[in-house]
């Protein structure tokens, strides 16, 4: 079998486009992300049509930076790993229709990756500043949390990944993001509500924390984003400059309170001493510190990934593809992109 040393990876499902090289063992030799937030702010969410043209436009550019970085040619790549599901179709179709080109061209094999794969191994990766602790290895329970996706998985090993629960209804991402826009903040409010949350009182508001106390791993963050639009519709634009500060902080509690219950019961469930949290939620300062406090008084070896590998990133991607092609896998020229995962993705 062919030897996979380095992988150029692809990563297009979304509002990021994202290119990168990942050396044998998870390294990761060059990362370029690029964001659209500016694009999309003045819409006030994705606007697709505009992901796809985004794309196009920093691809290839993009291929050629990371391959000048490392000073690699092309006679040096093994093999191209590309993101073909789940996303938006015309992002998707940006990222595969350009991988499958190059492993025409440079004749080389290529390899169509589950995105949330590539984040459920992000913990894998290892550069410079980060690699994982030594003793991190399967089976764990991971939480993927982002603008799409709030789900809790156990990871049984690489391959064989079981749905555990999930969000009923909005992501946490999107909550957050939401609730951003109530108060003017902009898109994506994630960011903004986490800033200002810092400088606030978490216990000022007492927001619903729906399904905390049921013992399944189901969430739901449809009630919480209801009830903070009742309360901001009855307060003043100055009551809401005046309070901000306390409303973010006690809308992001809500929230870390629900993540770290089912973070906890998912833990206790498996009797796993792993944990990773990943998606762009996991960026948030007050999770990380709720999470990492968690973690300590339970025992549990957690790793939280360095946002670069947290929010959607080509390195994941990479990872997911080297060990996949190293097995021999290989993705058809006739393969499309999806919406949605493979129900193959998954295990029972
Ligand atoms: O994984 P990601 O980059 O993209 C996908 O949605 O796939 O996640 C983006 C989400 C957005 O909803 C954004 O508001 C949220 O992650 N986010 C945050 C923070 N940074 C990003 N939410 C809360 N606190 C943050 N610091
Ligand atoms: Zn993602």
């Amino acid at each position: 079998m062919q030897k996979i040393n380095y992988v150029l990876a692809i990563e297009t499902s979304c509002d990021d486009t994202s290119v990168a090289i990942v050396k044998e063992g998870g390294w990761v030799e060059a990362l370029t992300s690029a964001s659209q937030d500016t694009s999309h702010a003045p819409f006030g969410g994705i606007v697709p049509e505009i992901a796809c043209r985004n794309h196009s436009i920093n691809l290839l550019p993009m291929i050629e930076k990371v391959l000048v970085e490392t000073k690699m040619t092309w006679d040096k790549i093994d093999g191209i790993a590309v993101t073909n599901r789940p996303g938006l179709i015309g992002s998707l179709i940006v990222g595969l229709v350009t991988a499958k080109t190059l492993s025409q061209v440079q004749q080389k094999p290529y390899i169509a990756i589950n995105h949330l794969e590539g984040h459920l191994l992000a913990p894998f990766l290892k550069d410079e500043k980060f690699s994982p602790p030594n003793d991190f290895k399967y089976p764990y329970v991971a939480l993927a949390i982002s603008g799409g996706h709030t789900t809790i998985y156990d990871i049984q090993d690489f391959g064989k990944y079981k749905i555990l629960g999930s969000t009923l209804d909005d992501a946490a991402g999107e909550a957050f993001d939401k609730f951003g826009k109530m108060l003017g903040l902009g898109f994506p409010g994630g960011v903004k509500v986490d800033k200002y949350a810092q400088r606030g009182d978490p216990s000022k508001y007492q927001f619903p924390r729906s399904m905390i106390k049921e013992e399944n791993l189901m969430m739901s963050f449809s009630g919480l984003k209801s009830s903070a639009q009742r309360l901001v519709d009855n307060l003043s634009d100055e009551q809401i400059r005046e309070q901000l500060f306390d409303l973010c902080a006690s809308f992001q509690e809500a929230i870390c309170d629900v993540l770290i219950a089912k973070l906890d019961r998912a833990v206790q469930h498996t009797s796993y001493s792993r944990a990773i949290i990943t998606g762009g939620v996991s960026a948030n300062s007050r999770l990380r510190v709720r999470a990492e406090e968690w973690a300590k008084k339970r025992g549990i070896t957690l790793v939280i990934p360095p946002i670069r590998y947290c929010t959607d990133n080509a390195a994941m991607i990479g990872y997911a593809g080297l060990i996949r092609l190293s097995r021999g896998e290989r993705s058809s020229i006739e393969l499309g992109p999806s919406p949605s995962p493979y129900e193959s993705d998954f295990v029972e």
